[in-house]
């Protein structure tokens, strides 16, 4: 998929349940999955990205939004089969780190000079200080802890 000069991606947009208007024309919506399915507490969960692909690689050219959404799993080795693992993904225990990071570096990359980077996180299974670690940059501002959920803004500065 080649971006296509939409200025926002939203880098794995699941069920795109944070958004106010959930078709935003501004927005790419990404998603590794297709998911049309009733849960077992009967609601409806729809996953219809715009297309679908891995935030560890994405096809996108350098530079190619002004901002970018990250909100990936966050939860680490749930049950296959549990409501969370199909809302909202898993990761593994022994990648997880590597995952995240891969992730967080495509978009960065993904992302024009002084574009933002909004990443979400919830810190039910890995604390925000081992994400951080992890990812190798630190927010310029965001919850420092919190029970659950966590955002944090980072700005693509340009290399000199
Ligand atoms: C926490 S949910 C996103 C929830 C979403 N922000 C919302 O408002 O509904 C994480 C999403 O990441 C997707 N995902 C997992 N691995 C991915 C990958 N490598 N590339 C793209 N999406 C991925 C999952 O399918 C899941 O829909």
């Amino acid at each position: 998929m080649i971006s296509d000069g939409k200025p926002i991606l939203d880098a794995c947009c699941g069920s795109r349940m944070f958004w106010f208007d959930k078709d935003n024309p501004l927005v790419d919506f990404q998603d590794i999955r297709e998911e049309d399915c009733v849960l077992q507490n009967g609601r409806y969960l729809l996953v219809h990205p715009n297309f679908l692909g891995d935030y560890t690689n994405m096809s996108m050219p350098d530079k190619s939004y002004k901002l970018v959404i990250f909100d990936p799993p966050h939860l680490i080795n749930p049950g296959i089969n549990s409501i969370y693992t199909k809302k909202y993904g898993r990761l593994e225990r022994n990648s997880w780190k590597d995952n995240i990071k891969k992730g967080f570096n495509e978009c960065m990359r993904v992302l024009d000079d002084y574009g933002v980077l909004i990443f979400k996180w919830s810190d039910i299974d890995a604390k925000v200080k081992s994400v951080i670690q992890a990812i190798g940059q630190v927010p310029l501002v965001g919850h420092k802890t919190s029970r659950h959920c966590i955002w944090m803004v980072f700005m693509k500065l340009p290399i000199e």
